[in-house]
């Protein structure tokens, strides 16, 4: 039971595409895996995103702000009043596929999270698992971290590894990989909605030791 002297923390998860970790977070909210939360609202800047249609039939409160004919800035300044008229305190980006710029990422400093298929920094950006297989490395996975205005660059705050296999192709490699982002990124916004964490300089530090 949620105490009543506990604050919910408001979660906003920002989608572009099928949201399959955004339904993930959601899950992980409603069964307490994340406490004191609540998911108050999903944007997507795209309304045909399946994603919303999805996060509906749980539920959930749903605005797709599409960009149209917007600049960068008056689209963001849409999206943030959206997050402030819903007092969210913590924004997920959960296949959100715009980047930042300096005002949104101020609006909600250090409250932004995004998930990335990979191994950051290694392979930041679009098509990170052709970048994995391309490369040749033997490991990747899901990386949670910070969103600042640099493209995947945020501090880090939480990893999951898979193998990456010889026969490989980028939709196994994806497949292996999401399954991994469904678990750490609950983990994380725990985490993060728990508040036990420190971050100093590009380390988020969580009091675990060797
Ligand atoms: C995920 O692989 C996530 O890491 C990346 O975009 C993809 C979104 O998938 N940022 P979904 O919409 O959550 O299913």
């Amino acid at each position: 039971m949620q105490s009543s002297e506990t604050p919910i923390t408001k979660i906003a998860i920002l989608i572009s595409g099928r949201g399959s970790n955004m339904l993930a977070l959601a899950e992980a909210v409603r069964d307490g895996r994340v406490p004191n939360a609540q998911v108050a609202l999903v944007v997507s800047d795209k309304t045909d995103a399946a994603g919303l249609e999805r996060a509906r039939k749980q539920g959930l409160k749903t605005i797709a702000i599409p960009r149209l004919g917007q600049t960068r800035q008056e689209h963001e300044r849409e999206i943030v009043s959206a997050l402030r008229e819903h007092e969210i305190d913590l924004v997920c980006l959960a296949g959100y596929m715009r980047l930042l710029s300096e005002y949104f990422v101020e609006a909600f400093r250090r409250r932004i999270l995004n998930i990335h298929p990979s191994l950051l920094p290694s392979f930041p950006g679009l098509d990170a698992h052709r970048q994995t297989l391309e490369h040749g490395v033997k490991w990747s996975g899901c990386t949670v971290h910070f969103v600042d205005h640099t493209l995947d660059g945020g501090a880090i705050i939480a990893q999951r590894i898979v193998p990456v296999l010889d026969d490989d192709s980028e939709e196994t490699l994806a497949a292996r990989i999401l399954e991994q982002e469904h678990l750490l990124y609950p983990e994380a916004v725990a985490l993060i909605v728990r508040g036990n964490y420190e971050v100093v300089g590009r380390r988020v530090l969580t009091g675990k030791e060797s």
